[in-house]
């Protein structure tokens, strides 16, 4: 009798355990089906979603909200925290957006993760941005002052965060954006639009730090990735980009008071079909210039594959048709120094394959080019590098076309 009061006590204190750490080995499920959403691909589904995401957020542990295979509509969602434990969201269907841009009224993305301690998104699922229906919609090419559609993605304040696995297809804007968050890794992503896809970026980054974009496709219309202003300690390796942009820092210099981008590393990466390879980009200066600085980059081991532009820093960015107001502008004050570009191969769309174009006013500082070997696509023609405003740097290894430096 006594034996069995112990026992069944020690069942009760084990299981009050379990139910406290949630760490008995079974995750628990928020399964968005059980939220009521519906996979006909015309209902709404944001309210289930939003339903499971509250109580997994709620829910101690590991907890999971799940998204089974079928076709899910989703109007914008946000999925706030802070959560009790650390929550996943393993995708395996179809996330669509609605189509246009009316349901989006108030909304700057269609999903977004804000304010997050731990968050795991992984799966072999797809967000379909449906921006086909919407990009003709999209004024930002032409007009400065437009109001962006919306990003698929935003983790917005998120910290430990990993997107694995996960395809994000058309979207509206921006695919993936990391703004003020720190130690993310997006990896095993698949990320996919147009080549003619207007502002199509594939990852962008700012505010943020530790953040990592690894062994990844991403084919856009726009920069497959993009650092932004305030990134700090940013490694892209293992990445595969084009069509696009390429992979770039900036744009900087556009606001006034904006952070600066601190230790990027670009490595392991093949450019394949894009208008740039390696690119930082500044705008020209303005009433209230932005004086900020990009410093301690380094570009190494990639490969490129008919590259308009394999090597480039524009310090007179600006994709405007207004921009042939541009060079009244005075010259950008962004500082950029410490910039690496190593073991950097393969051949390039145009003669020009190195670009250091930097300001008059903020000339480039400790630039080094070392085993640098990009030919020109027509065979027998030699490729040249250019540069305007290099204050110093050091070369080595072979160097094709011939340093400018
Ligand atoms: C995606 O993952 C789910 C759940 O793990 C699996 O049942 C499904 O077969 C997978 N789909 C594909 C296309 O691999
Ligand atoms: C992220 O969360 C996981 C799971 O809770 C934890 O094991 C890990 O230590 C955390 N990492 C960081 C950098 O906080
Ligand atoms: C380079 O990236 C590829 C994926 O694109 C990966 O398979 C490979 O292991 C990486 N190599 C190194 C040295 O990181």
């Amino acid at each position: 009798m006594t034996s069995l009061l112990l026992s069944a006590m020690n069942l009760l204190i084990m299981a009050s355990w379990c139910w406290l750490q949630a760490s008995c080995g079974r995750q628990v499920v928020f399964d968005v089906t059980d939220f009521g959403a519906v996979t006909d691909g015309e209902t709404d589904n944001s309210k289930a979603f939003v339903r499971a995401w509250t109580e997994a957020c709620a829910a101690a542990g590991r907890p999971a909200v799940v998204v089974p295979s079928g076709d899910y509509l989703l109007h914008p969602v946000v999925f706030r925290g802070p959560c009790r434990g650390y929550v996943e969201v393993r995708v395996a269907g179809v996330v669509r957006a609605p189509a246009g841009l009316d349901a989006f009224r108030g909304y700057h993305e269609w999903i977004n993760f804000a304010g997050i301690d731990g968050l795991l998104v992984t799966g072999n699922g797809t967000f379909d941005g449906r921006g086909a229906s919407s990009w003709h919609l999209n004024d930002c090419p032409w007009k400065p002052d437009c109001i962006p559609p919306p990003s698929s993605i935003k983790l917005a304040r998120v910290r430990n965060a990993t997107i694995d696995g996960v395809t994000s297809l058309d979207s509206k804007f921006f695919h993936v954006v990391v703004a003020g968050s720190h130690d993310v890794e997006i990896r095993h992503v698949s990320i996919r639009a147009p080549g003619d896809s207007p502002n199509t970026d594939g990852v962008h980054i700012q505010g943020s730090s530790n953040v990592r974009v690894t062994d990844s496709a991403v084919g856009t219309g726009d920069d497959c990735v993009s650092v932004g202003p305030g990134s700090a300690d940013v490694t892209v390796s293992g990445v595969s980009c084009g069509p696009g942009h390429g992979i770039s820092v900036g744009s900087l210099g556009r606001r006034p008071g904006e952070a600066d981008v601190r230790r990027l590393r670009v490595s392991n990466c093949t450019i394949a079909g894009t208008a740039n390879g390696v690119r930082i980009k500044t705008w020209r200066g303005g009433p209230r210039p932005a004086s900020s600085a990009a410093s301690g980059l380094v570009f190494e081991d990639i490969v490129m594959r008919r590259v308009r532009n394999p090597i480039i820093i524009d310090q007179e960015y600006c994709p405007y048709i207004s921009c042939h107001h541009q060079s009244e502008r005075p010259p950008s004050v962004v500082k950029i120094s410490d910039v690496k570009f190593r073991n950097i191969r393969g051949v390039s769309a145009t003669q020009v394959a190195v670009k250091l174009s930097c300001s008059a006013a903020s000339p480039c500082r400790g630039l080094e080019l070392r085993d640098i070997d990009l030919r020109y696509v027509r065979r027998g023609v030699a490729t040249v590098s250019r540069c305007a405003n290099v204050a110093g740097g050091v070369t080595g290894g072979t160097l094709v076309p011939p340093s400018c430096i």
